[in-house]
């Protein structure tokens, strides 16, 4: 079994959603004592722009054109990035909210990878993801609590926005880990950390 954490957080010493994210990866790999763990730091890898030659590569590819030798040395980075997704049996991403969205690396990584013929394909018969058979947890950090105040239809692109992605590149079993309240000072950030930590390590057991 292997295991592929996309880190979505900069903060690394203090993150909410890296910290919750560990909980989870030390009780999984209690129950997988073979099992393989990938680190994917959105914030240190060195993510493909996706203009010029991949932007090229993707329409010679919609389109049908053979590919120039720069734009496939573009398409080849795309894809080397995607196999440390194809590779993966369990799939955690550790992701803070911000602007009640999700940081702007992690979007680049996930536009730059989530292409036709890598990640999905899509034809008359519509959209097939082609990730399918993974599970995916997402840890969901968050300042606010969502609910009366910040009501989730109205402000949750994070979760939701997460879950989509899991459905167009074919993942059903996706989990979301919620840690809240991280604004409010250590006292509510430890007790809603160790909460989340809490149902990730159930969650492990059963992963
Ligand atoms: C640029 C930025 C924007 C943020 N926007 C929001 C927000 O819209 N809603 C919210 O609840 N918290 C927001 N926060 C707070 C973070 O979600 C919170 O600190 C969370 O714990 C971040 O995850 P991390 O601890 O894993 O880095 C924002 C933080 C930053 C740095």
């Amino acid at each position: 079994m292997h295991l592929l954490h996309i880190e979505g957080s900069p903060r690394k010493q203090r993150s909410a959603s890296i910290d919750v994210a560990h909980a989870f990866i030390d009780a999984w790999k209690e129950g997988h004592a073979d099992g393989t763990v990938d680190t994917l730091d959105v914030w240190t890898t060195d993510l493909p722009a996706f203009d010029g030659a991949a932007l090229d590569a993707k329409y010679a590819g919609l389109t049908g054109q053979t590919r120039t030798p720069e734009q496939e040395r573009a398409w080849d980075a795309i894809r080397a990035l995607a196999d440390r997704l194809f590779r993966a049996d369990v799939i955690v991403v550790s992701v803070p909210m911000w602007n009640f969205g999700i940081p702007y690396r992690l979007k680049h990584l996930i536009d730059a990878v989530s292409q036709k013929d890598v990640l999905f394909s899509f034809d008359e018969r519509g959209l097939t993801g082609l990730l399918g058979g993974r599970k995916v947890v997402v840890v969901a950090a968050r300042g606010i609590a969502l609910g009366p105040d910040y009501p989730a239809q109205d402000f949750d692109f994070q979760g939701a926005y997460m879950r989509m992605w899991c459905s167009m590149v074919g993942i059903k079993e996706c989990h979301i880990l919620a840690v809240e309240k991280t604004l409010y000072g250590p006292e509510a950030d430890a007790e809603s950390r160790s909460a989340a930590r809490a149902n990730a390590v159930t969650l492990a057991a059963r992963l």
